[in-house]
């Protein structure tokens, strides 16, 4: 009765598998995998992914053909491919940290064929903690950021579940006071540049505020580095692309308008 056995576990045998030797189209993953698991699909609708232009879909992350197609998408270089390249902060904030790091290290002694929940994986990847338990809707899964659209707790408690596989619930705790707090100090940075241009603006000219704004196009892009380095805990990124970076924008923009200033002080 052993056939018997492997269709029973979830009446998806293995012998109703396309041919791993077929190229294959979402539409087509699709149409056979609702029947398997329905919320998987709407899941992945849900996501930014569904409706980002090109889609990401099916074939983007686990490949056309019927073959090793899980392992395809658990592995980093999937996401990391599509989300710039090793240097783009997103991607580079994960690797500068502790997890990423090990991840370098072991991932080759790691068994890419087990679902990450199985927890042979030492360090988490990208999908392990933003698939978090095949959830395909990447946007609900790891949350950092208070000021995002979902109900604090639920954020907190998603993003709980995953770093509590591997961590007390004490350190945990500790790292997202510690993250909030950095974040608020960022946005307070971000909030005095803000009111000094607005100050400035009915004063000066665009041509005349051409710098600054630019200045402060550099500061927002600080304060995602800042987010970043809380999110994937990257030291680097919280730090050295962060804060600092921070401080020097404002201080930029803050000598550039009194620069201003004084220069339409010595016109007058
Ligand atoms: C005709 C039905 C059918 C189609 C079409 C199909 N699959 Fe599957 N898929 C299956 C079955 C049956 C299994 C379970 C047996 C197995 O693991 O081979 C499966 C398993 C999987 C798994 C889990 C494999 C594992 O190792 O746990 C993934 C991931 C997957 N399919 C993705 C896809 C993607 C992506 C496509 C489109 C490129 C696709 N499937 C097209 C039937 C299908
Ligand atoms: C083929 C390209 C592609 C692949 C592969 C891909 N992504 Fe994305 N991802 C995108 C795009 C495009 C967006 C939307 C970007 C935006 O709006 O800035 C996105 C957004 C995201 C977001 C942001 C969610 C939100 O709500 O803001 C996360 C997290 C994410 N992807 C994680 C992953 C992970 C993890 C993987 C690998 C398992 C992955 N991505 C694979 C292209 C890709
Ligand atoms: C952003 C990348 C990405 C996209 C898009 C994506 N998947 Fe996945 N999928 C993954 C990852 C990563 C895993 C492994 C999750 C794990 O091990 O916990 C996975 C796991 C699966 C599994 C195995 C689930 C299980 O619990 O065994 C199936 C089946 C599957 N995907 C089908 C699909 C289908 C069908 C689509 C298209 C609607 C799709 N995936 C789109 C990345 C993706
Ligand atoms: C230890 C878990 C973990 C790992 C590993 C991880 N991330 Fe993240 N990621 C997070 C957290 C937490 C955030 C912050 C989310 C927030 O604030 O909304 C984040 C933020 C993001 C964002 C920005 C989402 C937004 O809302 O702006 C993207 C995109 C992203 N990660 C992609 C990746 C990619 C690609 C990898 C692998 C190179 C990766 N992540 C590895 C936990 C992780
Ligand atoms: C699959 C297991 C796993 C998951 C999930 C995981 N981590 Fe880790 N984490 C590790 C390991 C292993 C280390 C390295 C421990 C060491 O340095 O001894 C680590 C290190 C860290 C460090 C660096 C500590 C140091 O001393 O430098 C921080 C911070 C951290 N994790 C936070 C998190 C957060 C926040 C989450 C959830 C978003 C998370 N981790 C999810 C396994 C995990």
């Amino acid at each position: 009765m052993f056939f018997l056995c492997v269709i029973a576990s979830n009446g998806f045998a293995a012998e109703n598998a396309p041919s791993s030797t077929m190229a294959l189209e979402n539409s087509t993953c699709i149409q056979c995998h609702e029947k398997q698991n329905k919320a998987l699909i709407s899941d992945w609708r849900d996501s930014v992914h569904a409706v980002a232009n090109p889609k990401v879909d099916c074939v983007s992350c686990h490949g056309a053909l019927h073959k090793d197609v899980a392992s395809n998408a658990r592995h980093d270089e999937t996401c990391i491919n599509c989300h710039g390249g090793k240097k783009e902060p997103i991607v580079h904030s994960y690797s500068s940290s502790k997890h990423g790091t090990l991840m370098q290290l072991e991932k080759n002694s790691y068994d890419w064929n087990q679902p990450f929940e199985l927890a042979s994986y030492r360090s988490p990847g990208c999908g392990y903690c933003h698939m978090h338990q095949g959830n395909h809707n990447v946007s609900v899964t790891v949350r950092h950021d208070l000021m995002s659209d979902m109900e604090t707790e639920k954020v907190q408690d998603n993003t709980r579940a995953v770093c509590q596989e591997c961590h007390s619930p004490r350190y945990i705790t500790h790292l997202f006071t510690n993250g909030e707090a950095m974040l608020e100090i960022a946005r307070k940075k971000i909030r005095e540049a803000d009111r000094l241009i607005k100050q400035a603006t009915g004063e000066f000219s665009e041509e005349e505020l051409m710098p600054v704004r630019q200045q402060m196009m550099k500061m927002r892009q600080h304060l995602v580095n800042v987010h970043l380095g809380v999110g994937h805990q990257s030291p680097d990124y919280q730090w050295w692309h962060g804060q600092p970076a921070l401080d020097g924008d404002l201080l930029r923009i803050k000598g550039a308008i009194s620069e201003l200033r004084r220069a339409s002080f010595l016109a007058d």
